[in-house]
């Protein structure tokens, strides 16, 4: 079965506006990813304000630069600057500050991020954090379509990252080219670039950059497209109960009011 659905603008942090596309009202989550947002302006006041410091707990991070920078630092005494083609992979674990400021390059800002929950026996691990270099991050180059693989893999090709909780994580460029992927049990198209053709059985959808196909209940699909882009995340839902608050995602309404509790005791700043 195919879904289309549709980001929506929305402003967050400091005011930094967005489209998001997974946790909206259309599409609340698609486990185990909780959060994907495309930050991409040619406009500066889209996102000078940037993510002052907040925390997380109970999750992964994924920033994916494909344009501009990203200057971040956290309460671990991480800092450093993210650029275009790099990705910054966080556990948020137990618990951490940070704060995320996009910049933009030769007036251009693009790139996303995204939150993969954590099962259970995994939410309260030490927090850490990766950054990936462009160089680090396997291209596959075949019949009209490169693959970048940054989490899972793609044709024996291991992606940059291996993740506490397994997810394939791949962005698609299309030239006449098709990529055919197995399904997974979740799978998630976002289009970013161009408009591209989704067939899963006998359904076909063709689908416009800035929106989402859900693909559900297919052993497999396949995408075609002429100069055009996609993200593709796959994935196995947790099976577990998810109580969700801000940048905090828990199993009990318990493990959520200790977040805050924990956060206002200053507990996470270190
Ligand atoms: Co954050």
């Amino acid at each position: 079965m195919l879904k289309i659905v549709n980001g929506q603008q929305v402003s967050d942090g400091a005011g930094v506006r967005l489209n998001r596309v997974i946790g909206t009202n259309s599409l609340d989550n698609a486990n185990p990813f909780y959060l994907l947002d495309e930050f991409r302006s040619d406009k500066k006041e889209d996102y000078i304000a940037g993510f002052p410091m907040h925390p997380h707990r109970g999750i992964e991070t994924i920033t994916y630069m494909i344009e501009g920078n990203f200057i971040h630092r956290d309460s671990q005494g991480n800092e450093g600057s993210l650029k275009a083609g790099e990705v910054q992979w966080m556990t948020a674990g137990k618990g951490i500050l940070h704060e995320e400021m996009p910049q933009m390059e030769n007036g251009h800002l693009w790139g996303y991020q995204l939150w993969i929950n954590l099962p259970s026996k995994l939410k309260m691990i030490e927090p850490k954090y990766r950054h990936i270099k462009k160089s680090e991050i396997p291209i596959v180059e075949k019949d009209g379509i490169q693959v970048k693989i940054i989490a899972g893999s793609f044709e024996e090709v291991q992606g940059a990252v291996v993740s506490s909780y397994p997810v394939d994580y791949l962005d698609v460029r299309l030239d006449k080219g098709s990529f055919d992927r197995e399904a997974k049990e979740t799978n998630i198209i976002y289009v970013h670039s161009g408009k591209v053709t989704v067939a899963a059985g006998d359904e076909q959808i063709e689908i416009e950059a800035g929106n989402l196909i859900v693909v559900e209940e297919a052993s497999s699909f396949k995408v075609t497209g002429e100069k055009s882009g996609i993200l593709y995340l796959g994935g196995t839902p947790i099976k577990e109960p998810v109580y969700r608050y801000g940048p905090f995602i828990m199993n009990t309404v318990d493990e959520i009011i200790q977040a805050v509790d924990d956060y206002n005791s200053s507990a996470l700043d270190k």
